[in-house]
């Protein structure tokens, strides 16, 4: 599975991004995807076959690791990639001795499942976390 980033990759992304986050005021613009690009603070995970990008998840490198975003196409969900995406992240971040912690919208059912299935836990609710008025569960996997 690739991690090495090809700028000329971006669009990719950001196309899949916006696809599931513009409605909700939750994805990025074109400037933070070249910062995360470019940046080595920044992980980006992904699979994709020889015409299309399938799944995608960022990570932030801070005193923990932070899971940014995660995102599988519509077509190819439910098919176990994320599940190996995420699989991926945690023995990296466990040769790195880093816990990883994210923040879930709290109706994405989806998401939480996937989380708790690989042993995140909800440390906190936050109300009205994101911009849309939406509360946020932040997990934890230690
Ligand atoms: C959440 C998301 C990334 C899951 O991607 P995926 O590749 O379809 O997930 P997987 O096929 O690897 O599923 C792994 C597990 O997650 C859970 N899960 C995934 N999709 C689910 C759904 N629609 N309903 C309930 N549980 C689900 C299940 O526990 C599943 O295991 P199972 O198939 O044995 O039941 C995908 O639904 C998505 O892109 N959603 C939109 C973006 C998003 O909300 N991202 C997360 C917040 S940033």
């Amino acid at each position: 599975m690739p991690k090495i980033f090809e700028l000329s990759n971006l669009q990719f992304l950001i196309d899949l991004d916006q696809k599931f986050f513009a409605d909700k005021l939750q994805s990025w613009d074109g400037n933070f995807w070249k910062k995360i690009a470019r940046d080595d603070q920044f992980l980006i995970y992904y699979i994709r076959d020889s015409i299309e990008f399938i799944s995608f998840a960022i990570v932030q490198k801070t005193e923990q690791w932070h899971l940014l975003k995660m995102v599988t196409d519509e077509k190819w969900q439910k098919k176990g990639f994320a599940l190996q995406l995420l699989e991926t992240i945690i023995t990296d971040a466990k040769l790195q001795k880093m816990s990883i912690f994210l923040e879930v919208e709290d109706k994405n059912f989806a998401a939480i499942q996937l989380y708790s299935k690989l042993n995140f836990k909800t440390l906190t609710k936050v109300v009205k976390y994101y911009s849309n008025g939406s509360d946020c569960l932040k997990m934890l996997r230690s």
